[in-house]
């Protein structure tokens, strides 16, 4: 069985962030996303794996490498524009050869991994499985209908008006059959070649398709509440451990792990949260659901439920929560008048000050 992960694609609602890095590498708990799922295949028991990738492509082969890494081995199969779901299986027909395949897009996260999915797929003779979950916001993901035997009945690509609130998680194992389905179907209305109407088509023309319910906790990190959420969950179950430095005035309670050469002075961190290597924090206040990216510094600064990348600096401000900021950003106190903010902000950015 191979794996083909699909991390090509815009990320345009994680804009800023996305402009300048592929959305599967931001991190969660200081790993990149993808990293999460390419352990989950190597977990699964699969070697060989397939990885589309579109313009953000020397990123994502210089954080990947050949895949020796994570025990996988890595070919890269380029798309030239994110033109689908199906698309991409399309075009990775010459790797995928007449073998089963599971496919995982690379902005999901599943904390059970997929060693059940794929367990449950070999031998079963299905041509398709898809992964369910319930969801509050059903529109903005591929949904499910079943009928009362637990048989799919209807799938639709984001509907406006859902039929239920079963979303079709990113995670799918197929047989060879479907790549008669992603030749057979055409473009939907926004453009794109959408794996949900190939497995539709796989339905309609006599193929298996069957459906598990996702055990575990499941997030596509498609948006700012979504990587906050899953950066919280991975967190709360994070081992402590402090690998840089804490000076006798600094106080660390919870799960709290503090990556090597990292210097806490004079600061309180209440856990869940993490820093990363060779960061600076003083006199500081990091509070819980909080992960800090490596070479960060912060000064009399207090974050709490929030996500900084590497590289940034925040100096001399209070009350900084919910928050996602960037690699190389400096968020600091305006001088001169009082009581006023000082911005510059790039494209797409979303500051919400104190109301
Ligand atoms: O996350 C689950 C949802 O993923 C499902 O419920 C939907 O049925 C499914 O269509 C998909 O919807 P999204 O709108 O979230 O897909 P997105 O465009 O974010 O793409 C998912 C991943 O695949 C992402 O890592 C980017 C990558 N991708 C996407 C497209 C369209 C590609 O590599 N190439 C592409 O052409």
């Amino acid at each position: 069985m191979k794996a083909l992960v699909l991390a090509g694609g815009k990320g345009s609602r994680l804009r800023p962030l996305t402009y300048t890095s592929a959305k599967q590498l931001v991190p969660v708990a200081n790993k990149p996303v993808l990293y999460y799922g390419l352990e989950a295949i190597r977990d699964a028991g699969i070697h060989s794996v397939g990885i589309v990738v579109g313009d953000t492509a020397h990123e994502i082969r210089e954080a990947v490498g050949d895949g020796s890494r994570f025990g996988l081995d890595v070919t890269y199969i380029p798309q030239e524009a994110p033109l689908g779901l199906a698309h991409c299986v399309l075009i990775a027909r010459e790797f995928l050869g007449d073998e089963p395949f599971v496919m995982y897009l690379g902005d999901n996260f599943l904390v059970d991994g997929i060693a059940g999915l794929v367990e449950a797929f070999r031998g079963s003779g299905n041509d398709a499985q898809i992964l369910l979950t319930r969801v509050a916001e059903p529109q903005f993901y591929g949904v499910a209908e079943l009928g009362p035997d637990g048989e799919i009945i209807g799938l639709e690509e984001k509907p406006e008006h859902p039929r239920s609130d079963l979303a079709i998680v990113g995670v799918y194992t197929f047989s060879p059959a479907v790549h008669e389905a992603v030749r057979a179907i055409t473009p939907s209305a926004r453009g794109e070649l959408e794996i949900t109407d190939a497995i539709k088509w796989l339905m309609d023309n006599g193929g298996r398709v069957r459906s598990h319910f996702v055990s575990g906790y499941w997030k596509d990190i498609g948006r700012l509440q979504d990587m906050l959420e899953c950066n919280r969950i991975v967190l709360e179950a994070i081992e402590p451990n402090v690998r840089g430095t804490v000076d006798g005035f600094s106080e660390i309670s919870g799960r709290v792990l503090i990556e090597p050469g990292a210097l806490v002075e004079n600061s309180v961190i209440r856990g869940p949260a993490v820093v990363g290597a060779d960061s600076k924090i003083s006199s500081s206040y990091i509070g819980p659901y909080t992960s800090i990216g490596a070479r960060c510094v912060l000064e009399n600064a207090d974050v709490q439920y929030s996500i900084v990348l590497e590289d940034s600096a925040i100096r001399g401000v209070p009350g900084l929560t919910y928050s996602l900021i960037g690699r190389n950003v400096e968020v600091s106190r305006a001088r001169g008048v009082p009581n006023t903010h000082q911005l510059m902000v790039g494209d797409h950015s979303r500051i919400q000050v104190r109301a």
